[in-house]
């Protein structure tokens, strides 16, 4: 796994905290998810895929929360309610790798470390930390967990735009689905009560 150089971008920093799950922790939750080889193994695949639409997908996607003013909100400044566009464009470059790390994650501590910091920062614990905005300091814990679907469903029309079997982009999508999941609840963490996640 590489460390990148987009500002803000830790996956691989060796200085983020420890996340308090185990990799034990982990394997359970990923066999409730039905979360297998065969999906990581498809998530490998749907990396050659999207790899060249990456952009094509955040414009989606950034499309949908810039229409939506309950999520644009959490994107703008907390007292003029205006959209911070660099907060915006810094973010998204952080998304765009996180697409491509999604697809080969590799499930170790760096990569769980990463994700309890992600977590943190869609909390008001880590929330414009990074970025040194005053953006609303906070994204409800349901939204997060919503976002999910979105973010799931609209990535079908990019894994099938490569001529794979239909199978082959249903089990792409599957596991893409259950990565983004997967993603969602470790990030819940920060919003449960200590013990309760
Ligand atoms: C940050 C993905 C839910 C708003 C991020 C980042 C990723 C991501 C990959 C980059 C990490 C970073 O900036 O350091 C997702 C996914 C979600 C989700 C996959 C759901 C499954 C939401 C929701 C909102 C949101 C519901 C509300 C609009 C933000 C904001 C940041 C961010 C504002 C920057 C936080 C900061 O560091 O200040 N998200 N997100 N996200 N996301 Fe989300």
């Amino acid at each position: 796994m590489t460390t990148s150089s987009i500002p803000g971008y830790r996956l691989g920093d060796t200085t983020l905290p420890k996340s308090p799950l185990t990799k034990d922790d982990l394997a359970t939750l990923k066999t409730t998810l039905l979360f297998g080889d065969a999906d990581v193994a498809a998530l490998r695949q749907a990396h050659g895929v999207v790899e060249d639409q990456v952009e094509a997908i955040l414009d989606v996607w950034y499309g949908f929360v810039g229409s939506t003013p309950h999520l644009l909100a959490y994107f703008s400044d907390a007292k003029t309610h205006q959209p911070l566009d660099a907060y915006l464009d810094a973010v998204r470059k952080r998304f765009g790798q996180w697409i491509l790390d999604t697809c080969r994650a590799d499930y170790d501590e760096a990569w769980l470390a990463w994700q309890d910091e992600i977590g943190r920062r869609h909390h008001r614990s880590g929330k414009n930390r990074t970025d040194g905005v005053s953006a609303a300091p906070h994204i409800p814990m349901r939204y997060v967990l919503a976002l999910a679907v979105p973010i799931s469903v609209t990535m079908k029309p990019f894994l099938a735009k490569k001529g794979h079997a239909s199978a082959e982009v249903e089990a792409m999508h599957a596991a893409w689905s259950k990565a983004v999941l997967l993603q969602a609840i470790l990030w819940s963490r920060p919003y449960a009560r200590e013990g309760d996640f």
